[in-house]
This record gives C-alpha cells, sequence and structure tokens, in this order.
C-alpha cells in the first residue's frame, strides 16, 4: 500500500453542523470538485458515518478515486462530547477511547474489502486538560501512522502545545497540521501560524467568514474581489492562502458557492501570476498582512 501524504487541497470542505443533510452536501461538494474533507468523531456536531457514504457514493460512481482524496477526522475527548452519545465507553481508559474513536471512523471510511481503510490526517481536536493526557492520546495516533492514519494534527491549541509535540524527545509522530480559528481575538494566530510555516505544517483555518466580518469590508478584499470579478468571501479566501502554510475550511451548505469558491480561488491565483496582476496582487496582500498585524 502506498502511504506517502496526498498533498492537502486549499480549500477542504468543513462536514460540522450539517445533521442530515451532510451525505447530501458532501457529494455535492465533491461534485462540484473539492478534494478535502474535514470531519470529526463528534456525532454531537458531525455525522461522520453520513460523510463516510458520500464518499463512498462518489467513488462508486466514479466521481473520485480515494488516491485523490485528502480525508481529515478527529478524536474528541470526552470536553467535546455528548456523554450521551459518545463513538467510545468513558469507562475505558484513555487509549482504549482513541482506539474505539480511530476505529468507527475507519470503519466509515472503509470502501471495499480488498482495500484496507486510511484516513489520511487524524487530528486531536483539542489538547486534553493536562499535557500528560495529551501526551497520552498522541502517543495512540502514533501507532496508526503511516498505514490506517497518514498524518497526525492538533487543533484549538495554544502554541505551546504546537511546540511540545515539534520539540519533545518523547514524540516520534511530529504534527503535520494546526487547525484554528482565524480570527481578532487571537491576532489571527500570527504567532503560531509563524511557528507552523517555519516547521512545513500546514495551518487550516476555521472561522475564516464569520470571525471577520470587518475583514470582508476592508480595502484590500473589496478591491481584490472587484480586480478580478470574485465575491468578496473568495477574495478573503485568496487572501488567507496568499499568507503561505494555510489551507482553508470552507463548510458552506450552498452549491453555487462551492462552484464559485473553488474557481474563485484559481482566478485570483491566475491573475496574482499575470504580469498584470502581479503589482496588485503584491500591493492588497501587503495591505490585508499590514491589517491582520502580519511580521514582514
Ligand atoms: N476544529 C474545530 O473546533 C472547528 C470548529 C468550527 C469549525 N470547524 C470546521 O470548519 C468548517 C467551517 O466552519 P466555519 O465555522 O469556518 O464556517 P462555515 O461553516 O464555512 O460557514 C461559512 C458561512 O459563510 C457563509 N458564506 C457566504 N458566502 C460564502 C462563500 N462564498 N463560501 C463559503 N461560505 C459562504 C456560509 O453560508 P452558505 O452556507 O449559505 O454558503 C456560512 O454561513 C466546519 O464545517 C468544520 O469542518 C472546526
Amino acid at each position: 500500500m502506498d502511504t506517502k501524504p496526498v498533498t492537502i487541497p486549499k480549500l477542504l470542505y468543513g462536514t460540522a453542523w450539517k445533521k442530515d443533510a451532510t451525505a447530501d452536501l458532501v457529494l455535492l461538494a465533491l461534485k462540484a470538485g473539492f478534494r478535502g474533507i474535514d470531519t470529526a468523531a463528534q456525532p454531537r456536531h458531525y455525522k461522520e458515518p453520513l460523510v463516510g457514504a458520500a464518499v463512498k457514493s462518489a467513488i462508486s460512481s466514479g466521481i473520485v478515486k480515494r488516491s485523490d482524496l485528502f480525508i481529515q477526522t478527529k478524536f474528541t475527548s470526552i470536553d467535546g462530547q455528548d456523554p450521551d452519545n459518545l463513538p467510545y465507553d468513558l469507562d475505558e481508559p484513555l487509549e482504549k477511547q482513541v482506539h474505539a474513536s480511530v476505529a468507527s471512523s475507519l470503519r466509515n471510511f472503509a470502501y471495499s474489502d480488498s482495500d484496507p481503510s486510511y484516513i489520511d490526517s487524524l487530528v486531536l481536536h483539542s489538547p486534553l486538560r493536562t499535557l500528560e493526557d495529551t501526551i497520552t492520546v498522541w502517543k495512540t495516533f502514533e501507532t496508526y501512522v503511516p498505514h490506517q492514519i497518514r498524518q497526525l494534527g492538533i487543533s484549538n491549541t495554544p502554541i505551546q502545545i504546537v511546540d511540545y509535540l515539534c520539540n519533545s524527545s518523547d514524540i516520534t509522530v511530529r504534527p503535520a497540521y494546526v487547525q484554528n480559528r482565524f480570527y481578532p481575538a487571537t491576532r489571527w494566530e500570527r504567532d503560531l501560524r509563524a511557528f507552523c510555516r517555519e516547521r512545513g505544517i500546514v495551518f487550516q483555518t476555521f472561522w475564516t467568514l464569520s470571525g471577520n466580518p470587518h475583514l470582508l469590508k476592508s480595502a484590500p478584499v473589496q478591491k481584490l474581489a472587484t480586480s478580478t470579478n470574485v465575491e468578496p468571501p473568495v477574495a478573503l479566501y485568496a487572501l488567507v492562502l496568499g499568507l503561505e502554510g494555510t489551507t482553508v475550511l470552507d463548510g458552506t451548505t450552498n452549491e453555487t458557492h462551492m462552484k464559485d469558491d473553488l474557481q474563485g480561488i484559481e482566478v485570483v491565483n491566475d491573475f496574482a501570476r499575470s504580469e498584470e496582476g502581479r503589482p496588485v496582487w503584491s500591493e492588497l496582500l501587503g495591505q490585508f498582512k499590514k491589517l491582520i498585524g502580519e511580521k514582514a
């Protein structure tokens, strides 16, 4: 089995809060061209079995090949779960909780008896209450890499935990992804993103639109939207991608937005590389970086 990690797409389709519409929306997203999916073994907010069913349907109808997809799920500790709807037994030790959660995720993404199930990225949804427990979970994650789980990540995390996972000698598999909010309260995670960039860790942003209404109205976003004939949300996504080392989580429920987002970021990309567009892009990206206090 080839265990080489697939390149993470620029936009990941986010599957939170879609309830019973999850399968239809994921299938729509795959048809629109999304090749990355973010979900979680957290039934309170995500319907992972329906995500798996949609992916299975897309594969069996020839829309995508499994090898072209980046599938990411999460292990969520009890603090983020509905205690009455858990993918593990809370009376079991933490390692066993992780094994049960991962086993249920692998089952949700199993497509045929001949192809062993695998997940491209397993993210720890949030550090646990103690560093010791966080390490226990991470060490359990490591036992699956690279065959059943290709890469590991962590979400809702302060920089200190990422630093620990990157530098401590008891950690064997370093994080490949960090998934955090992108919004003013954390200064758009300027320091953590710089830390990640230096180490080749991809920073996955969420709340990119909902956490930034003022950025959507800002001059660089508005000017980029007009210059490239895309909608402001697409221009904002493109500028966030322009920060480098970033991937954006996009959970739109609207088919037109799905298509416009995927096409729009490529339109902006082409513009940014064109002779006429390059100086405009460079100027607007500079203004955007200034707005979010990005270090030069
Ligand atoms: N790790 C974590 O703790 C965590 C927490 C939250 C989210 N996430 C992940 O991130 C994903 C995204 O969540 P999010 O909170 O960032 O927001 P989101 O679910 O992507 O919501 C975006 C909002 O903006 C609207 N919108 C308007 N124009 C749009 C456009 N062109 N493209 C996309 N949306 C547009 C959408 O409405 P329409 O539906 O009408 O387009 C929607 O209401 C989730 O599904 C989940 O996978 C992770």
